[in-house]
């Protein structure tokens, strides 16, 4: 023992007890940081109150109240009423805070957006793939939004017009003198603009199947998640792995026709590929896929109620048909528009943007509080749903007067900050809303220049599928003005 100790050099000595000295320091650091980090956290949540609201009965919260009346904005804005602009709730075993104010959504969207991460439930998010931009946060997220962004940023679709006309005349045509269900339509329209502004006009051996798979996997999105052979979900799932597949092939195509020289293409997929660190196939089809998901039937839904209302409100009508009729005056025998054609259209840009307004098709969206977080001397404790309720925003008098009422002209002056998010708001909001409105501008072009439509009668209200709707997709019956 003694042989032993004496055999040690002062080094490893002075070295042991520099290092239990420091483990012992780094010890109580932690401790007191843990104690410190506990602290505050008890601290913030024994300090404030949760919002007003109820939490209803223990496990189903108020999931029957929200889902007993087939709109949910009445819940939200009973709600609101009784509560006020923030409140807390407990739907489909989540606890939620609601928050219906223009400086609560932009704490929630922008000014503290890395508090509160982007939320789906998880069979959606096998379904449409882990990996979209819609799940993200950090960096990777915004490689994605900056890739999304180059391909539908106004320089990047504004030589897109010509295409866009064509799809548009070409669905045109395909009404006439027929009863069409609009929202239908309209969908095969916005689908058809996605997949030009995804994979360009090139791939179209590819499109039938790719559009099949998708409508498989459109039905199960909404089903039970259940992953077993003969099920809904499952079929859907299976859809989704053809889908990629698809993607890899058109991937695999397009690499092989740039070793043979070809530069470049200015569509999504073009983007995705243009990335230095390169993105893998499995992320590039995760969001090509997400594109058309976010794509299509929010388009189709808000063209659906544009021409409920135009249909509703004939004095705007009139004054939409005389401007864009001005416009088709002002060009050349068969001469077809252009971008800045597209910038004329100011009385129809108020319509669909009175259009995006009144019929708010994404009521709300959601996000999940990634920490205790303090607002307005409320707690909203880490793990809560927070929802920006964009519909309540959008129908209080207090920003616009007599919200229920359609009218375009309330749009002849800006709307303040904050208060008109129809695309979301900060680093989450729509990349795509430029080509949205784009397409829509371009149909209706030629919608009320050319042809006249009648809805089918009495049927009227509301439906949502998951977006606002009106009834039955909105039956008319559609034919060539003479
Ligand atoms: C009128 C039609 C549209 C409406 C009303 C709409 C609305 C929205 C809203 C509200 C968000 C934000 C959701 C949130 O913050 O949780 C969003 C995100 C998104 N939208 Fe759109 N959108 C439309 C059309 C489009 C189109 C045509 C595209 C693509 C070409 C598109 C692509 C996306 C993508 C990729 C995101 C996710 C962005 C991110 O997470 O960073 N949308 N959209």
């Amino acid at each position: 023992m003694t042989t032993t100790t004496s055999t040690l050099s002062p080094l490893p000595h002075i070295l042991l007890s520099f290092f239990t000295s420091l483990v012992s320091l780094l010890c109580s650091l932690l401790v007191k940081s843990i104690s410190a980090v506990r602290g505050a956290v008890s601290d913030c949540r024994r300090r404030l109150p949760l919002p007003p609201g109820s939490l209803g009965w223990p496990y189903i919260g108020e999931t029957f109240q929200l889902y007993s009346n087939k709109n949910p904005n009445v819940f939200f804005a009973q709600k609101q009423k009784r509560y006020g602009s923030i409140f807390k709730t407990h739907i489909l075993r989540c606890p939620c805070v609601m928050i219906s104010s223009p400086e609560a959504a932009k704490f929630v969207l922008v000014t503290k957006a890395q508090l509160f991460k982007p939320t789906f439930p998880a069979s959606k998010e096998r379904m449409l793939g882990r990996q979209a931009i819609f799940f993200q946060q950090g960096d990777y997220h915004s490689r994605l939004r900056k890739l999304v962004l180059r391909a539908f940023m106004p320089d990047a679709i504004r030589n897109h017009v010509a295409h866009l006309e064509f799809l548009a005349i070409h669905a045109l045509c395909s009404w006439e003198g027929r009863m069409i269900n609009t929202y239908q339509e309209m969908k095969t329209y916005a689908f058809n603009v996605a997949l030009l502004s995804i994979f360009g006009k090139d791939e179209l051996s590819y499109i039938d199947e790719l559009k099949q798979c998708y409508y498989t996997l459109e039905k199960g999105y909404n089903s039970m998640p259940i992953n077993f052979p003969g099920t809904q979900f499952h079929k859907a799932m299976k859809a989704r792995q053809r889908l990629g597949q698809i993607v890899a092939d058109i991937l695999a195509s397009r690499r092989q026709r740039q070793r043979e020289g070809q530069q470049s293409w200015d569509d999504l997929l073009g983007s995705f590929m243009s990335e230095k660190e390169a993105l893998t196939d499995d992320q590039i089809a995760d969001n090509i896929i997400g594109v058309i998901f976010a794509a299509r039937d929010t388009t189709a839904s808000v063209l659906t109620w544009v021409v409920k209302y135009l249909g509703e409100n004939p004095g705007v009508l009139k004054a939409v048909i005389e401007e864009q009729e001005g416009i088709v005056k002002s060009k050349g025998e068969g001469e077809g528009l252009n971008w800045a054609d597209t910038k004329k259209m100011v009385m129809t840009t108020r319509v669909i943007q009175e259009t995006l307004r009144v019929a708010s098709i994404l009521s709300f969206t959601f996000r999940e509080a990634v920490e205790d977080v303090e607002y307005e001397g409320y707690l909203i404790p880490k793990g809560w749903k927070v929802l920006p309720l964009f519909r309540n925003i959008h129908h209080s008098p207090d920003i616009f007067p007599d919200p229920e009422k359609f009218d375009p002209s309330r749009f002849e002056v800006a709307p303040k900050p904050n208060t008109f998010m129809p695309f979301g708001n900060g680093i989450h909001s729509c990349p795509g809303n430029e080509l949205a409105k784009l397409e829509m501008l371009v149909l209706l072009h030629h919608l009320t220049t050319k042809y006249r439509w009648s809805t089918s009668g009495s049927e009227s209200g509301i439906q949502f599928g998951p977006f606002a709707l009106p009834l039955n997709g909105l039956p008319i019956t559609f034919s060539l003005k003479t």
